[in-house]
């Protein structure tokens, strides 16, 4: 028995990284997955390694940002597997501009693709779980949606307010039997920091903020996200989750 056992997941940024941690584990808990991505070809080598594994997943090109594009794979999704019970909004970018060297299109980009994405998707999928009797939505926010830092303005903005999205989302949408709860991962080794991490300096820098002595590895934020999209978590709704090694304990 899986612990998603006949449940269709659909998860952005699916291409490596986290995203596709999830999506590996929630295969092997036994969800069929939706996997999207602007890389393309990097998100269908990701279905073909889990259709390998004996798993189903359908591979689409997709930018979280546009709202025609999550019409299109709402609607593959349904045309797919039949329903959606869970979405994983994970697709983000990282921004280390300074502020001052900020402008207002720069911002606006951070927004539209790490803030405006989860607005977009939520609004495709939920009406397909009102329809469905309910489903759950995990929300990928970042301990930097939980406190400031330096050099990561529109970042951290973006990132707090999809905290505060999916609390409203929760209220709303709980008399349904729609879930809402967001993740907030410390420093984790993907594909986004993996040039950061190279730099020694930075490596001890945050293993010194974070009490665990180790970095994140994107299973780590895989396993609490399983928790959060499965019947496991179903009278939990608008929290957030942080998974950082201890940072926040301080
Ligand atoms: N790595 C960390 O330390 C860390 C910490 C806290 C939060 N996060 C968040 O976790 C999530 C996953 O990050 P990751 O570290 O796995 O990064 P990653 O760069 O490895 O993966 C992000 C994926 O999103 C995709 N993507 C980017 N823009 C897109 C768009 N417009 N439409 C569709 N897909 C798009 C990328 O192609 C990539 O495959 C992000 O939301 C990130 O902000 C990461």
């Amino acid at each position: 028995m899986g612990r998603l056992d006949n449940k269709v997941a659909v998860i952005t940024g699916a291409a490596g990284g986290m995203g596709k941690a999830d999506a590996l584990l929630f295969v092997q808990e036994g969800a069929k997955v939706v996997l999207t991505d602007l890389q393309a070809e990097k998100v269908k080598e990701v279905a073909k390694e889990i259709e390998a594994m004996g798993g189903e997943a359908l591979a689409l090109k997709h930018n979280v940002a546009s709202e025609e594009d999550w019409a299109r794979v709402a609607e593959e999704a349904i045309a797919r597997f039949g329903k959606i019970d869970i979405l994983v909004n994970n697709a983000g970018i990282s921004s280390a501009t300074p502020y001052m060297e900020q402008t207002v299109e720069s911002f606006e980009r951070v927004m539209k693709i790490n803030l405006n994405s989860v607005f977009l998707g939520q609004k495709a999928v939920i009406p397909h779980m009102i329809e469905n009797g309910g489903g759950s939505i995990v929300n990928i926010s970042s301990i930097a949606g939980l406190t400031g830092g330096s050099g990561a303005g529109p970042y951290t903005a973006s990132k707090g307010a999809v905290r505060m999205l999916t609390k409203a989302t929760a209220v709303d949408f709980a008399k349904y039997h729609i879930r809402v709860n967001s993740v907030h991962p410390g420093f984790i080794e993907t594909p986004m920091t993996k040039d950061m991490f190279k730099d020694e300096r930075m490596t001890t820098w945050f293993q010194s903020m974070t009490p665990l002595p180790r970095l994140g590895k994107a299973e780590d934020i895989a396993r609490g996200v399983l928790f959060l999209a499965s019947d496991e978590s179903s009278y939990i709704t608008g929290v957030e989750l942080p998974i950082d090694g201890g940072y926040f304990a301080k």
